[in-house]
């Protein structure tokens, strides 16, 4: 079974992202025909390539779109490091200029991690990714899960804070944006995609100390299959403080 695959990432960092990973090295083993033909993945605000150099690692071809050049930089160096320069493309650009740098319907699979909740408009954005997956492609999205955010906020003693989330408005009412599952879904749809699979990540690795994470031996590895166990849990999604979500493009 894929997916089990943490090597690259020990701790906290292995209990942040083994839930989004799972899901997608699944994704990408039934998008490819067969085992020897890559697929066209897009990330967009791939940044600094967490995602970018392990999808490529697996043989994939990504193209990553970033506004920050000194993410894209590091991108390049770490997909030198790591032996895939070859298979990894980067532009200098955002969501809006995607149609520029990406043939339409051209990408079996699209990243969007940490995007939808900083840029102009969602809608417009979820718009232009769909205009980039072929039909039958699979967005990716990873966003802030609105309640665990009021949890949070509410364990610090931010109550005034909590409140605000509570209702929907950010905090101070500026970015970054954070949704709930129903909102997502309703976004997806109104952009042309079916959701497939719905995730909660971070349920725990967030509220317990990393000194316990880290340090216990065997707790780091035992956080991630706790964080595995709960992400396919209704009841967990509004827990995670992210949520991720699988959709086709129709
Ligand atoms: C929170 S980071 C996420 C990075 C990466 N996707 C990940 O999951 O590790 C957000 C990224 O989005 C990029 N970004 C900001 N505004 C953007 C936009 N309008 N379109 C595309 N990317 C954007 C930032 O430069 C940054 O690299």
């Amino acid at each position: 079974m894929p997916g089990h695959d943490t090597s690259q990432l020990q701790g906290r960092g292995a209990a942040r992202t083994a839930v989004v990973w799972d899901a997608l090295q699944e994704v990408l083993a039934s998008t490819s025909s067969d085992a020897r033909t890559p697929a066209s993945v897009v990330d967009i605000g791939g940044g600094t390539g967490g995602f970018a150099v392990r999808v490529a690692e697996l043989g994939h071809q990504v193209t990553v779109i970033d506004p920050s050049p000194d993410a894209l930089a590091i991108l390049a160096r770490r997909a030198e490091e790591n032996g895939v320069a070859g298979r990894v493309t980067a532009h200098q650009g955002d969501v809006a200029s995607v149609a520029e740098l990406v043939p339409a319907g051209s990408a079996d699979v699209v990243l969007f991690h940490g995007v939808l909740e900083i840029v102009d408009d969602p809608a417009d954005a979820l718009a232009a990714l769909a205009g980039v997956l072929r039909p039958g492609g699979v967005l990716s999205l990873l966003v802030n899960q609105r309640h665990a955010a009021v949890v949070a906020r509410a364990m610090a003693g931010h109550f005034q804070q909590a409140r605000t989330l509570l209702d929907g408005a950010a905090p101070e009412d500026h970015h970054p944006r954070r949704f709930t599952a129903d909102e997502v879904a309703t976004m997806l749809d109104r952009a042309g995609f079916e959701s497939t699979a719905m995730h909660a990540v971070r349920v725990f690795v967030d509220l317990v100390p990393s000194s316990l994470v880290d340090h216990e031996p065997g707790a780091a590895a035992a956080l991630v299959e706790l964080e595995r166990a709960v992400a396919d849990r209704p009841e967990y999604l509004p827990l995670g403080t992210q949520l991720h979500v699988l959709a086709r493009r129709r």
